[in-house]
């Protein structure tokens, strides 16, 4: 089953065609460099720039695939959680393509895409398993059950883990997107040079607080630019990411002791940071966890993880029609 799918709910405009877990093209035009001079994505600049470069993604990715509009069977579309003039543009595309086409539509939920985007490197990854979901909107524990079936076992109480490197990272003066390039100066040599607090929540002992730990950074920032005093940014960006994968890390192992999975796997676009991915591949073998993660090109926002996951919400029923909106927010766990 050929399926082109569309993704358009953040900052990066892709499309991509799949045949089950085989990708045969995947087109990403990223708008990074238009948000940078900004700190941060600017929503109502995502929409028009989504709006501008959807039609040539999706005909190049058509091209590259090497097959012709009538080897399409089915048009994916990320449709939540994300920016919702973002995810409009993605939506009515794929509205009037699959209308234009007469093929089924197919709504895919973005968290449950990156959790896809480790099906494309790994052929064996079958759920159950546990997933380690971190991306700059969302911090999520979630078991994955089955392939349209998640529970979610902890979650970010505030902010996300990538919002948490990506705020610290700006006020540090690096530029966006944070996350990226704090772990590209990050000096674990000197990891312990700034204490910073690890947040701890009552109630669900697998829940996350990111909130508190920026706002440390930030504060530490502050007080030194007051001082006059300099601050060792790879010493900082250092100290951050490990207490960001120390809090990850316990949870997520706390999360398989718990529930007796034996398979992890990372997703979002934090499961990139190199520290996260190296700790959990020893932490793993030593327990005797199979661990898994998305190479670095599908860390990020794409077409193809979507359309993977759409193979299967289309297997399972998960067809929608021309009603089909978007929605800004919406659990992983809907039905
Ligand atoms: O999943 P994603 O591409 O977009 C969302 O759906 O949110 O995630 C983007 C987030 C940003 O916060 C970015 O700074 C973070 O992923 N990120 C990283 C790394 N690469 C991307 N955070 C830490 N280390 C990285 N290497």
């Amino acid at each position: 089953m050929n399926i082109l799918s569309i993704e358009s709910s953040c900052d990066e405009t892709s499309a991509a065609i799949v045949c089950g877990r085989n990708v045969l093209s995947n087109v990403v035009a990223t708008q990074i460099e238009r948000h940078r001079i900004f700190g941060g994505v600017v929503p109502e600049i995502a929409s028009r720039m989504h709006t501008e470069s959807i039609s040539q993604v999706v005909k190049q990715a058509i091209e590259e695939s090497g097959l012709s509009q009538s080897d399409i069977d089915a048009v994916a579309v990320t449709f939540a959680p994300g920016l919702i003039g973002a995810l409009l543009v993605g939506v009515n595309f794929a509205k009037g393509l699959a209308l234009s086409l007469d093929v089924p539509l197919i709504p895919v939920h973005h968290l449950r895409s990156h959790i896809a985007a480790n099906y494309i490197a790994h052929q064996d990854l079958k759920p159950p398993f546990l997933c380690l979901m971190v991306s700059g909107g969302n911090s999520h524990i979630v078991e994955v059950l089955d392939y349209t079936k998640f529970k979610i076992i902890g979650r970010t109480r505030d902010d996300a883990a990538g919002e948490c490197f990506d705020k610290a990272a700006r006020a540090m003066g690096l530029p966006y997107p944070g996350g990226i390039i704090l772990d590209k100066i990050a000096d674990a040599s000197k990891a312990d040079m700034y204490k910073l607090p690890h947040p701890r929540v009552e109630g669900n002992e697998l829940d996350f607080s990111f909130s508190g730990l920026k706002t440390a950074v930030v504060n530490l920032i502050h007080n030194a630019d007051q001082k006059g005093q300099e601050i060792d940014k790879p010493a900082l960006a250092g100290s951050l990411r490990k207490k960001v994968c120390d809090m990850l890390i316990e949870n997520t192992l706390k999360a398989a002791t718990l529930t007796g999975h034996k398979t992890i796997a990372l997703a979002g676009g934090v499961s990139a940071n190199s520290e996260l991915r190296e700790r959990m591949e020893t932490l793993c073998a030593k327990r005797g966890i199979k661990l898994y993660y998305p190479p670095l090109n599908y860390c990020g926002d794409n077409g193809a993880m979507v359309g993977v996951q759409a193979f299967y919400e289309f297997e399972s029923g998960n067809i929608a029609d021309s009603s089909l909106n978007a929605a800004a927010t919406l659990s992983i766990d809907y039905r």
